[in-house]
């Protein structure tokens, strides 16, 4: 458990070259929410309310946003450990210890954070070592038992060092005077000539400081620096929010294609078909049943609804309870009142289809001329016939009806049937007539080519 008195920093400075983006790296999205908002509510989780995030000078305007945490910006970009510098310059954490983490390892559990601070106690630092399948690029933790004497980057280590198959994840915890001073003492002779925040380690030796270290989970602990590590990590990501989905009540029925967010929410019994995607800020209720092949976002499903297969909700699309929303139907910022139905081929934006209304296949709301977006509202128990096209403003009555192909462009009075189509004529007997019409057509064409 970290004491009241353990502080944060996060690196998120780097300038992720190797991400190829014009987006710095930490503010890449893992199920939704940039890297470095999952490591802030990892640590809030284990009980470390605030942090000194380092920045680039590209994300000086973006300091709001961290809020209530502290920032500070690393004008010049010179390693690990300078940067650890500047944020120990403005936090001055005194006796009490620091933890570091690294803005591009998002997938740290509280757990993990919680016996690394316990293993730090008797000792100056504590290390958090991991074993990847692949070491690679990652630093290697010099152990002798269970201390650590120093850490050495894959780049500047001897062939005999590559061997080491514990590495270093870039957390660590340390007291903080006493990193204060390594940082300051750091130098940069290596192959990238940076200030490396891992020589801390043997600095702390050299003081006969104890480090020691623990192992986590490589699943927790694999780092950001390209796109293919991006995809890695989102998976694993995935499969902890399916997994808590499921142990919360959801049935998932093919749980590897449906993606989830970070901030998905659902009631129990709720059954989600295969290839759903569920963007940010959607709220599902209980009981729901959703068939599958769907995409939401910013919406929320009431208890009991039916959605899908093949349904999009768009931001500010309201499902009460019992209601059905069916294949090829997009809803986007508008309210579908308890127990109404859309069910095929339609298009419902800035409306309100009332309690027990039922919209028929076909139904576009025109909500947008150009230049202004339109309200449609549709009265409880109204049925908007096949085809309809409410052009917005427009309402229909309670219990109203519009007839099939209705281009609905005043208001529907309650319990009113609208109809706008031409009326139909019957031409009896007319259709052998103009059957034998067009063959003629088809033959003469067929002679003149
Ligand atoms: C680092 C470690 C390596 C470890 C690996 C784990 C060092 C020298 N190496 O290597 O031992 O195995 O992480 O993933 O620490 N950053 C700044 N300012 C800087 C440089 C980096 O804030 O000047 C931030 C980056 O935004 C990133 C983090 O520090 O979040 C790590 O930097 P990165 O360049 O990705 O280090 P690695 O090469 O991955
Ligand atoms: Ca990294």
């Amino acid at each position: 458990m970290p004491t009241p008195q353990t502080t944060a920093i996060v690196l998120a400075a780097g300038m992720g070259t190797r991400m190829r983006s014009d987006t710095p790296k930490v503010m890449h999205r893992l199920a939704g929410l940039p890297l470095v908002d999952h490591v802030l509510a990892g640590l809030a989780a284990a009980g470390i309310k605030k942090a000194t995030v380092v920045l680039g000078p590209e994300m000086a305007d973006q300091t709001a946003r961290f809020a209530p945490h502290d920032t500070v910006i690393q004008t010049e970009r010179l390693g690990t450990g300078h940067a650890v510098k500047v944020a120990l310059e403005a936090q001055n954490p005194g006796e009490s210890d620091v933890l570091v983490v690294y803005a591009d390892t998002p997938l740290l559990t509280t757990d993990t954070i919680n016996d690394l601070l316990n293993e730090k106690q008797n000792a100056a630092i504590a290390v958090l070592g991991f074993r990847p399948e692949e070491p690679g690029a990652y630093g290697r933790l010099l152990t002798e038992g269970d201390h650590v004497e120093s850490i050495v980057e894959a780049a500047d280590a001897t062939p005999d060092e590559l061997v080491v198959d514990l590495c270093n994840s870039g957390v660590l915890v340390a007291n903080g005077q006493k990193l204060g001073g390594w940082v300051k003492a750091l130098k940069n002779d290596n192959t990238k000539g940076e200030y490396y925040l891992t020589h801390v380690v043997a600095l702390a030796r050299q003081d006969g400081d104890t480090c020691v270290y623990t192992e986590g989970e490589v699943d927790e602990l694999i780092g950001i620096n390209n796109r293919a590590d991006l995809a890695a990590a989102e998976e694993i990501a995935q499969n902890r929010y399916r997994a808590a989905a499921m142990a919360g009540g959801v049935t998932l029925q093919d749980p590897t294609s449906v993606f989830l967010c970070h901030d998905t929410t659902f009631g129990t019994d709720v059954e989600v078909g295969p290839f759903t995607v569920f963007g940010p800020g959607v709220t599902v209720g209980s009981h729901v049943t959703i068939k599958g092949f769907c995409h939401f976002e910013n919406a929320t499903i009431g208890d009991r609804a039916v959605v899908g297969p093949y349904a999009r909700l768009r931001p500010g699309a309201e499902l009460d309870e019992n209601s059905h929303i069916g294949n090829f139907v997009e809803i986007k910022n508008a309210h579908i009142e308890s127990g109404a139905k859309v069910n095929h081929l339609a298009y419902v934006g800035d409306a309100r289809v009332g309690p027990g209304a039922n919209v028929g296949a076909g139904t576009i709301t025109a909500n947008y001329d150009g230049f202004n977006k339109s309200h449609t509202d549709i009265g409880a128990g109204a049925s908007i016939g096949s085809n309809t096209v409410l052009v917005a403003p427009v309402s229909v009555g309670d219990g109203a009806i519009t007839g099939a192909g209705t281009v609905v462009r005043k208001d529907v009075p309650a319990n009113t049937i609208a109809v706008s189509q031409a009326a139909q004529k019957n031409r009896e007997d007319m259709a052998d007539a103009y059957r034998a019409r067009q063959k003629a057509v088809k033959e003469s064409k067929a002679k003149d080519s």
